[in-house]
């Protein structure tokens, strides 16, 4: 089932339309060139987690892409219009839990206003990969770790509509024995997964250390590895923003991929080389990032 909310400036707590039938022109600009911008955010019994980060984060995407989007409050309103019609229709049975999509893209060719809109679905299930752990393979992103700044019209850090790379990297894995990925960059760095950041925790000297490949090497702001550093750091731990090259995940005592549906997963192995893991590390860690949301 998918509630679907547009952002209409007649209808300030956004237009409820119908998702199972076309919406959209065939001339957006979203659909045609992939000029747009997303979020996807979890939200738990109708209540969204961390919005404002990534209320934020849609803000500096679409400043990266010289994109007016609408105001903050529109999106807020739209949001929860969705999550009650969503939570209205839910069935028996359901997890509550639900994958909160923000799009908004450059609208229709000429008219020079965005198309935006909220889109609400169940949350798929990754209860199995954050207990089991996934297998990765690290993969070439063809960038290196200065471009972000050389070249902006990449667009590297912004989370835009143009992911068929990042599909295509997922699929990639999947045809090769893989759950998912880590890119490197040309300069051999370790950057992001095509959805997740990569976190990474260290012991040394009694020192406990959670660390992530460095924001400027074009990677995008996570907001899930931002929480559980807030609520780690809090905690004691130590925190460390990269560079990070592939032999610092094989030397480091747990590897995760963060986002904010699947939140925290544990990489098993990468390029079929075994990581440590550790039960009680992973439970510790994914406690501190359930409070921090
Ligand atoms: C490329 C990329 N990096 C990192 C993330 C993780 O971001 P967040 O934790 O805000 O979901 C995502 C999320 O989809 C992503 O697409």
């Amino acid at each position: 089932m998918t509630v679907l909310v547009f952002l209409d400036s007649a209808f300030p707590d956004g237009r409820p339309a119908d998702a199972g039938v076309p919406q959209l022109m065939i001339n957006d600009l979203g659909v045609t060139r992939g000029d747009g911008i997303f979020e996807s955010l979890l939200a738990v019994d109708g209540v969204p987690r961390k919005p404002d980060a990534h209320l934020d984060r849609m803000a500096s995407s679409a400043q990266l892409l010289e994109l007016e989007i609408p105001p903050r409050t529109a999106w807020e309103r739209a949001i929860a219009t969705a999550l009650a019609l969503h939570t209205e229709a839910e069935t028996a049975g359901s997890t509550g839990r639900a994958a909160v999509k923000l799009v908004v893209t450059r609208g229709v060719e000429g008219a020079g206003t965005p198309t935006a809109w909220v889109q609400v679905t169940p949350a798929s299930d990754a209860s199995r990969q954050r207990s089991e752990g996934i297998r990765v393979l690290l993969l070439d992103r063809g960038y290196d770790s200065l471009a972000a700044a050389r070249a902006p019209w990449l667009l590297l850090g912004a989370k835009t509509l143009s992911y068929a790379v990042n599909m295509a990297a997922l699929r990639y894995a999947r045809q090769n024995g893989a759950d998912d990925a880590i890119f490197t960059s040309s300069d051999g760095k370790v950057l992001e997964g095509p959805t997740s950041t990569v976190v990474l925790a260290r012991e040394r000297d009694g020192v406990r250390t959670l660390l992530t490949p460095e924001r400027k090497s074009g990677i995008l702001a996570g907001t899930t590895q931002d929480a559980l550093f807030r609520a780690a750091e809090a905690a004691g731990w130590e925190l460390g923003y990269g560079p990070l090259v592939p032999e610092d995940l094989f030397a480091a005592d747990g590897v995760w991929l963060a986002s904010s549906i699947r939140l925290l997963v544990p990489v098993r192995s990468i390029d079929g080389r075994e990581l440590p893991f550790s039960e009680v590390l992973n439970t510790e860690l994914t406690k501190l990032a359930d409070a921090a949301l």
